[in-house]
């Protein structure tokens, strides 16, 4: 699976460009049935969502609109507190609207839950989740995924999107980061 253009960093890919196309034509296919003849907003969430949501959308055959938002998240890292703050809010106000959140990963499932309370409050038609990477093993609190595209060990995974130190965002697959890379050794 290794070629030349693989960076030393990587110890092994998850998901080829092809894999993660197969199961992105079957989610925007599920996604596209599901919404027929509704108004759908798809809020990606910046920075990891943006590769997956752009390749998301453009497989939609329904009408659709697109909006951002930016997190920071720290449940994650050192203090696993939990604590998530807006970084970036929304253009769009939701009320009424069908309303699906688009994410990279879930791994405590902190941010997922915090955006889910937040937007339920501003009354959307509907709400759902659109993510692609789910690493149950890591879950601290119970999330709601309705679409899901892969499900991982844990590990920490880079690519399509996915960074570690904002590195190694745009490889074209999902691949799994050598545990001396993250782990400072
Ligand atoms: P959670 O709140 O613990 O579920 O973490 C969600 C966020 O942590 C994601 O949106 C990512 O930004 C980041 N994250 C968690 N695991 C990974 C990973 O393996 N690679 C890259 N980012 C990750």
């Amino acid at each position: 699976m290794k070629d030349k253009a693989v960076p030393d960093e990587i110890q092994e890919i998850l998901a080829t460009t092809k894999q993660i196309d197969q199961v992105l034509d079957k989610m925007a296919r599920r996604i596209s049935a599901d919404y027929s003849g509704r108004d759908l907003l798809l809020i990606g969430i910046l920075k990891g969502a943006f590769i997956f949501l752009a390749d998301l959308a453009r497989r939609l055959t329904i009408p659709h609109s697109v909006d951002f938002m930016s997190l920071s998240s720290y449940g994650a890292t050192a203090t696993a507190s939990g604590e998530v703050r807006i970084i970036m809010d929304l253009r769009t106000f939701i009320r009424d609207k069908h309303v699906i959140i688009v994410e990279d990963i879930v791994d405590t499932g902190y941010t997922l839950q915090y955006l889910q309370h937040l937007l339920e409050a501003r009354r959307p038609a509907s709400l759902r989740s659109c993510v692609l990477l789910s690493k149950p093993d890591r879950r601290l609190v119970n999330v709601k995924i309705d679409y899901l595209g892969f499900e991982i060990p844990d590990q920490w995974v880079v690519g399509y999107g996915l960074d570690y130190a904002d590195r190694f965002r745009t490889l074209p697959y999902i691949a799994a980061l050598r545990p001396q890379v993250y782990a400072g050794g």
